[in-house]
């Protein structure tokens, strides 16, 4: 590939965060950047592993109550949902709560459009406004839905990915975005036995491997790296204090790479962080959303209660002792 093309494709934000992330004195980049096109595809792959069970989970409650979620919340509002991926779980909640217009936000533009296709095949009257974006920066509301009520929809757990505090900072802002009388929809995996837990980070398949090291090969080739990939290994631990699965890159041997045109090493044994999958109990979810000026109206689980959506509605603003 020639320079300019090579320039043309790093994103600024990426490059930041990695060589801000491999420079620091406990080394890790954000998850957001697993879901290059590979990541993404490799994240797919995951949902479907026997011992993945978040996504089947999900997909059999709202199957099972997204007619209770548009009871409460009602009816023909504007769905927002943020981190839509291919949005494979959408259909089922925008058949039962007949959306005015459908807003899916993604930080992969490709993935994006596609699935946005795929939607306007299923759903021809509907107005779907796709939104390129990182919502941990900013959720633009098109102005083509300002006036309509809005239902957020944030499924998968991906609020897990934050610890609390900056999933407090998204949540208030997504209620400042989407206003007055909104409601919310989202998904959070429960604490439960830590052997299931780890084998859902960490499949007898190896799938879970290859999307953290894609990472390390998505690095290499869009920010000029020449990181050993194979000196390094796939890690799940759970952090108890946190209430997390952590997940790292951990050096097998001293290794030593170049990125982006600095200098980096590692001795064998140390990690970097690539994500934290934070578990919630009933209280925890509630006090998170509290805390964000979201008020539970209803919760769901599966009967192991591995799993649970939430309908939340915003708060109004009033003063209170
Ligand atoms: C998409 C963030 C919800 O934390 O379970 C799956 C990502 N990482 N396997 C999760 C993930 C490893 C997933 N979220």
């Amino acid at each position: 590939m020639d320079a300019v093309s090579t320039i043309t494709k790093v994103d600024p934000a990426f490059r930041a965060d990695v060589l801000a992330g491999l420079a620091a004195p406990i080394r890790a980049i954000p998850a957001r950047w697993f879901y290059d096109r590979r990541g993404s595809e490799l994240f797919e792959e995951i949902t479907r592993l026997p011992e993945y069970y978040p996504t089947r989970t999900e997909t059999a409650l709202l199957e099972q109550y997204s007619g209770d979620v548009a009871a409460l919340a009602g009816t023909g509002d504007a769905v927002v949902e943020l981190g839509s991926g291919s949005s494979a779980k959408t259909p089922i909640l925008l058949r039962a709560v007949e959306p005015c217009a459908y807003v899916p936000i993604d930080i992969s533009g490709d993935f994006l459009r596609d699935s946005a296709e795929a939607l306007r095949t299923e759903f021809p009257g509907l107005p779907i406004h796709p939104v390129e974006a990182d919502f941990m920066h900013s959720i633009p509301i098109p102005e083509a839905v300002a006036d309509a009520r809005k239902l957020g929809f944030f499924p998968g757990s991906t609020v897990g990915n934050m610890v609390p505090g900056t999933a407090v900072d998204l949540l208030r802002r997504l209620k400042q975005s989407l206003g007055c009388g909104a409601f919310l929809l989202i998904g959070m995996d429960r604490i439960k036995d830590i052997e299931t837990l780890i084998r859902a980070y960490d499949d007898s398949a190896g799938i879970t491997a290859q999307f953290n090291l894609n990472l390390l090969h998505r690095i290499n080739e869009e920010l000029d790296g020449d990181i050993p990939v194979h000196r390094f290994r796939h890690r799940a631990r759970w952090d108890e204090a946190h209430s997390r699965i952590e997940m790292h890159l951990e050096a097998v041997e001293d290794v030593a790479f170049t990125v982006g045109g600095e200098r980096f090493s590692m001795r064998a044994g140390e990690t970097v962080h690539t994500e934290n999958s934070h578990k919630y109990g009933p209280r925890d979810a509630r006090l998170l959303l509290l805390a964000s000026g979201w008020r539970v109206v209803r919760e769901w689980t599966d009967p192991a209660e591995s799993f649970a959506i939430l309908l939340a509605e915003a708060e109004p603003i009033r003063f209170a002792p």
